[in-house]
């Protein structure tokens, strides 16, 4: 059977979800988006990710997208298509006009809103054994907090570590590890979890924002402060967050062995507190 989808108001089959060439984030990569994982059918923060939608939109000045009607219309796929562990990946452009332009169209603006929710299970294996990941320079701009469509030098920077046989790229701003290619990155650094701060230079993760609380919950001192390159071979344990991976440990990075190369004692208790709360 096929997936039922959600565009502009209407639930269709997947193959029947188009829209017109010139959409502003086909040609412009002029649109927004979010993840929001679900789970045994019920979605993980998902008025978080739908007031990071609308924060998105406002800072690039699209029009306001429906909150409501997108939230619905996220558990109406969930329903439809039967749906208990999941994934829902939500996109707003700026819509499609002719001919194609720099600058915002001069009418009214008519968003593209498309809603695909699909089937997801996480590699449960990898948070036993952890994952490698490599650095790589931050090419991106100056507003990585706005969750864009705009994802090439994140495209490049996965596909870097994949070819380098890892699973996940650090980006390096400045002598900072401040985030991963898809993810938010941590260490622990002369015992205190470290993880850059919520500025223009990260996206403000979801996750990232659940396991802070819970770090502090458990007690753990936490600073967000950038960790500087020089002191990654100090860290004792890395990991990163983010919807589709929780809380992922990294074991080697740069061909480095992190800690003891197993996942440590302070990822594993924010993992095991954040599972609790799923
Ligand atoms: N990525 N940083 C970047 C650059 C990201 O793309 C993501 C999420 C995160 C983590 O954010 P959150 O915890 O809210 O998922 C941090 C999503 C999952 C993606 O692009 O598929």
């Amino acid at each position: 059977m096929s997936l039922t989808v959600y565009l502009n108001g209407q639930f269709i089959p997947y193959e029947q979800a188009t829209v017109p060439v010139e959409d502003r984030a086909f040609l412009l990569a002029d649109g927004i988006y979010e993840v929001t994982r679900v789970y045994a059918g019920r979605p993980f923060e998902l008025d978080a990710h739908l007031r990071r939608l609308a924060r998105s939109a406002r800072e690039l000045r699209m029009p306001e997208p429906d909150l409501a009607e997108i939230g619905r219309a996220s558990l109406e796929l969930l329903r439809i298509n039967n749906l208990s562990d999941a994934t829902i990946y939500m996109q707003v452009s700026r819509g499609a006009y002719t001919p194609r332009t720099h600058a915002f169209p001069s009418g009214p603006i008519t968003p593209n809103v498309l809603v695909i929710a699909r089937s997801f299970t996480a590699n449960a294996k990898l948070w036993e054994t952890g994952i490698t990941a490599v650095t790589v320079p931050d090419q991106r701009w100056a507003r990585c907090d706005i969750k864009s469509v705009s994802l090439l030098p994140n495209v490049l920077a996965k596909q870097t570590a994949n070819e380098a046989g890892a699973q996940e790229a650090i980006f390096v701003r400045d002598g900072y590890a401040i985030e991963g290619s898809s993810s938010n990155f941590f260490a622990v650094l002369d015992g205190e979890i470290r993880t850059y701060p919520a500025c223009n230079y990260i996206l403000g993760g979801i996750t990232r924002d659940v396991a802070l609380s819970v770090a502090r919950k458990l007690g753990y001192t936490v600073r967000e402060e950038g960790i500087p390159v020089d002191s990654l071979g100090r860290c004792t344990e890395m990991w990163v967050t983010s919807t589709t991976q929780e809380v992922m440990p990294i074991v080697n990075l740069d061909g480095q062995t992190v800690g003891d190369g197993l996942p440590g004692p302070v990822s594993r208790a924010l993992h095991a507190a954040m599972r609790e709360l799923l």
